[in-house]
C-alpha cells in the first residue's frame, strides 16, 4: 500500500497540474516574420501585414467588379431593410458604400483602425450624399460596437490581417445579436492559382477552426466568386 502512494500522489498532481499547463499555452506564438507576415502565429496562421491607407487606390480600383464581382455578394445577403450590418475593416468603404442602399431604413457601421480610412470614408458619403453610413474606429483588440447591436458583420479581405484576432473575433460576436450573422469574404488559400499572397488568403478548414474557437457555428460556405470563399457563420441564438 505504501509503494503506491508516490505513484498515487504523482497520479493526482498530474491531474490537477496538466489542465492547467494546458490552459496557460499562449495564444499567440512568434516566428521569423515572411515577406508579408509580422512574424505573430494565430492557431498555425501567420498573420498578415495590415495594407495601409496608401492602398486606398487600390481597394477602389475600377477593375475590382470584374476581378472579384462585388455586385453578385449583394444578392446573397438576404437582409431587412431596417438591418444594421457592421462592416469590419471597412478600409475605403468600398463595401459600406454598396451594402448602405439594402439597408435604407438601417444603418452600416463601417469600423477600420485607420482614421485616415475612416476620413475617407466620410469625405465620399459627403460627395455622394450618403446618410446611412456610420464610421467607428476601433483598436486592434476591439471594434468597439455596442453589445448585441449588430444583424449582420462583414468582413471583405480583412480578418487575415487582424493582428489579434482572438480579441477582434470575440468583439464582433459581442456585438453581434443573437442569432446574427457574421459574413467574411477571404481569398481562396486552398488554390495556388489566386494571384495574391499567401498569408492574405485563407482556407474553409482554417478559417472554420478560428471562428468556432470564439463560439461561432459554421453555417456554409458558397463559393459562387471568381477568387474569394463567401462563409456564413452565426451567433448562436441561446447563450
Ligand atoms: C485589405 S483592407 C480591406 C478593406 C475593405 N474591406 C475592402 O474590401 O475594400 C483591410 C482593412 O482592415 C483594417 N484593419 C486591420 N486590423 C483591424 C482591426 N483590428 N479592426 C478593424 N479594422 C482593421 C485595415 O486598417 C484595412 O483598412
Amino acid at each position: 500500500m505504501l509503494e503506491r502512494v508516490p505513484s498515487l500522489f504523482l497520479a493526482l498532481s498530474l491531474g490537477v497540474l496538466l489542465p492547467s499547463i494546458a490552459e496557460e499555452a499562449p495564444v499567440y506564438t512568434e516566428k521569423v516574420p515572411s515577406r508579408d507576415g509580422i512574424g505573430k502565429v494565430y492557431m498555425g496562421r501567420e498573420i498578415s501585414q495590415v495594407v495601409s491607407q496608401h492602398a486606398i487606390g487600390w481597394l477602389e480600383r475600377k477593375d475590382r467588379e470584374g476581378e472579384e464581382k462585388p455586385s453578385l455578394i449583394l444578392d446573397q445577403l438576404d437582409l431587412p431593410k431596417d438591418a444594421v450590418i457592421a462592416d469590419i475593416g471597412a478600409g475605403s468603404g468600398y463595401f459600406s458604400f454598396l451594402l448602405a442602399p439594402l439597408v435604407p431604413e438601417g444603418k452600416v457601421v463601417a469600423v477600420d483602425i485607420q482614421q485616415e480610412m475612416l476620413d475617407f470614408i466620410e469625405a465620399k458619403k459627403k460627395l455622394k450624399k450618403v446618410s446611412q453610413i456610420e464610421t467607428l474606429k476601433g483598436t486592434i483588440e476591439d471594434t468597439r460596437l455596442p453589445e448585441n447591436s449588430v444583424d449582420m458583420a462583414i468582413l471583405v479581405d480583412a480578418y487575415h490581417e487582424f493582428s489579434h484576432p482572438r480579441e477582434m473575433a470575440q468583439s464582433i460576436v459581442k456585438g453581434l445579436k443573437p442569432g446574427g450573422r457574421m459574413v467574411l469574404l477571404e481569398y481562396r488559400g486552398e488554390d495556388p492559382t489566386v494571384p495574391i499572397k499567401p498569408l492574405h488568403k485563407m482556407t474553409v478548414k482554417q478559417v472554420t477552426r478560428e471562428m468556432e474557437a470564439v463560439g461561432l457555428e459554421f453555417v456554409e460556405v458558397r463559393d459562387f466568386l471568381p477568387i474569394q470563399h463567401f462563409l456564413i457563420f452565426q451567433k448562436p441564438k441561446q447563450p
